[in-house]
């Protein structure tokens, strides 16, 4: 390929650290490639790992916006870089560091699955149904209205990424405040008529400064849901039931 015909040159500034390497400290480290027609941060960093530097660590699974594990800071907002052009930005720099607050694994991968399993304990997020009737095959399914389906539907599309929860200052600055995800998870049993937790229970769990109450409507993690979930509505709605109960 002519110079002519190459596209822009991009620098990519990376956050270096590896954990496991004793005294190893983080810096910066920066990388240059030339831009191709469609080129996605997950297409440049796959480069940049084949032709300059096979110790770079990342992660990425699905390429299709699904899984929620290449979430990373890039230029300062916490994005999926499966999603995201390069061709979007007009600047030729791009730094890219992984998702504060989460245990890091080394350079931009970061261990989301630690942070989400222990959410998921905390707020108990599966089905508390009656389990005598579950235990009578005889009993027939309950039916669920449709309406109430498309809502649950609608919040179960969190992909789990972690984006909401870096862009949220308060979830950074306080280890046992919940976060955004969780609301939205626990929002989601809340509206299933299949789980029988009383509201006493559900105040429990978020009804406290390390909950809901705690929240402080920075509203990060509205802007950076790369699923565009409800967040302020979701989490309006659990204040008021938890202010009733
Ligand atoms: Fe990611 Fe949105 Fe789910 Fe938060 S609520 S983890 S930003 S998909
Ligand atoms: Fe954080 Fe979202 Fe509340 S950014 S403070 S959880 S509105
Ligand atoms: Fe799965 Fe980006 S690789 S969301």
């Amino acid at each position: 390929m002519s110079e002519q015909q190459k596209g822009r040159l991009l620098t990519f500034s990376i956050l270096r650290c590896n954990p496991q390497i004793e005294g190893d400290t983080p810096h910066m480290q920066d990388f240059q490639l030339h831009e191709t027609e469609g080129m996605t941060l997950f297409i440049a960093l796959n480069k940049i790992k084949e032709e300059l530097d096979s110790s770079l660590q990342f992660d990425f699974v699905c390429r299709a916006g699904i899984c929620g594990s290449c979430a990373m800071v890039v230029n300062g907002k916490p994005v999926l870089a499966c999603r995201t052009l390069t061709a979007k930005f007009s600047n030729t720099t791009f730094t890219l560091l992984p998702l504060p607050g989460f245990e890091l694994i080394g350079d931009l991968s970061v261990n989301t699955g630690k942070t989400m399993r222990a959410m998921s304990e905390r707020l108990q997020s599966w089905i508390h149904d009656d389990e005598k009737a579950n235990a009578d095959f005889n009993v027939i399914e309950e039916r669920m209205e449709p309406e109430i389906a498309d809502q649950i539907y609608e919040l179960e599309r969190c992909i789990e990424c972690g984006c909401c929860l870096s862009a949220c200052g308060t979830w950074r600055m306080r280890p046992d405040f919940l976060g955004a995800m969780g609301f939205m998870r626990l929002a989601r049993f809340y509206m299933d008529p299949r789980d029988k937790r009383s509201d006493a229970d559900y105040y429990e769990v978020i009804g406290d400064d390390d909950g809901v109450f705690g929240c402080m409507s920075l509203m990060g993690c509205e802007d950076h849901c790369p699923k565009d979930l409800p967040h302020q509505t979701q989490i309006a709605f659990l204040r008021r039931k938890m202010v009733k109960a």
